[in-house]
């Protein structure tokens, strides 16, 4: 349709998006062949046919399960360009990535490996697609506070070349003030901070990533929905909400598309943005989530430019490269 058409050619910025979650089944059998490793599918479509989650904690289990193909500098090299590649198409012209350091070094992988294949693989993207970009430590929050500030410490040599730290995994249980002083520490050294939530966990969650970890964005947030005065304080702040459709679908978080809340979330003056948290394992990427999402809810064209523009305003991007790609 026109509108399709109209989504397709406008230049996006997508600001939620795991690296590991671009991990595509055809990459993923090749890198388990050259790794030597065996996996518990047989063919590509069994690995599509896997994916149907029934919570958060059922999509975690298969997607942590699914990145232990990535072994090599090359690996994370490949998977990351692969990912530009594949957005370019798509007309997105800025993308700030997460990836969850901690996934690979508890399973003895370098963190030198994985973020300079990462790194190296969003500086070649720049000069290939023109596609700028920022890369996020994101501390995996069903792991301890000790955890994240080792981590943070192996990560010092790039502090340089991080925008910042986010939280991410299994939410329940996992409040944001379990990560108070890494995040203060973070803050002292000139990170941004994000965090996920309410995206299952309750409003308090996200009041507690606001005013706890001081957080700069936050990353579904769904669920402050429920608590009027937290959305009034969400849009007088005008705090940026990294929405993910198809994600929320697939995890169960919204039943039908059709009874997502982005519109409400639009109509209430929120700053939210689409995309595609992990397209491999959600069934798309930023492109196919504006378009699912639009159709369900029937968005309009001034609806779609609203959530396009949000996305480079919540973008850490000067004001020139803003000019040049609006
Ligand atoms: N939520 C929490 N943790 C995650 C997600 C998510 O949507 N994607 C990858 N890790
Ligand atoms: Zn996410």
């Amino acid at each position: 349709t026109q509108l399709h058409e109209f989504i397709k050619s406008l230049p996006k910025a997508e600001l939620h998006l795991h690296i590991e979650g671009s991990l595509e089944p055809e990459q993923m059998f090749e890198m388990a062949r050259r790794n030597g490793i065996a996996l518990p599918y047989s063919t590509v479509d069994d690995i599509r046919t896997a994916y149907a989650f029934g919570n958060l904690q059922e999509f975690l289990d298969l997607y942590y399960a699914g990145m232990s193909v990535l072994q090599t500098r090359q690996d994370f090299y490949d998977l990351t360009y692969a990912y530009l590649q594949r957005i370019h198409a798509d007309n997105c012209r800025h993308v700030e990535i997460f990836f969850d350091a901690q996934a690979h070094t508890e399973r003895g992988i370098a963190f030198a490996d994985v973020i300079e294949g990462i790194l190296n693989a969003l500086e070649q993207g720049e000069a290939d697609f023109g596609i700028t970009s920022h890369l996020i430590l994101s501390f995996l929050r069903h792991l301890s506070e000790e955890d994240a500030f080792k981590t943070l410490e192996q990560a010092e040599p790039y502090y340089d070349r991080l925008l910042g730290v986010g939280l991410d995994s299994s939410e329940m249980g996992h409040p944001p003030s379990k990560f108070e002083r890494v995040f203060a520490k973070s803050n002292a050294l000139g990170l941004k901070l994000f965090a996920h939530a309410g995206e299952e966990g309750p409003p308090i969650y996200v009041y507690e990533a606001l005013d706890i970890l001081k957080v700069d964005r936050i990353d579904h947030g769904n669920r402050s929905l429920e608590d009027d005065a937290l959305v009034n304080r969400l849009v007088s702040e005008g705090m940026t909400l990294t929405v993910c459709p198809l994600s929320n679908l697939k995890l169960c978080v919204v039943d039908d598309l059709k009874n997502h809340p982005l519109k409400t979330m639009l109509d209430l003056g929120l700053a939210v943005t689409v995309n595609s948290d992990d397209p491999s394992y959600f069934g798309g990427y930023i492109n196919d989530n504006y378009i699912r999402i639009a159709d369900a809810l029937d968005l309009s064209k001034d609806d779609i430019v609203k959530l396009v523009k949000n996305g480079f305003d919540g973008a850490y991007m000067s004001d020139a490269r803003k000019c040049e790609v609006m």
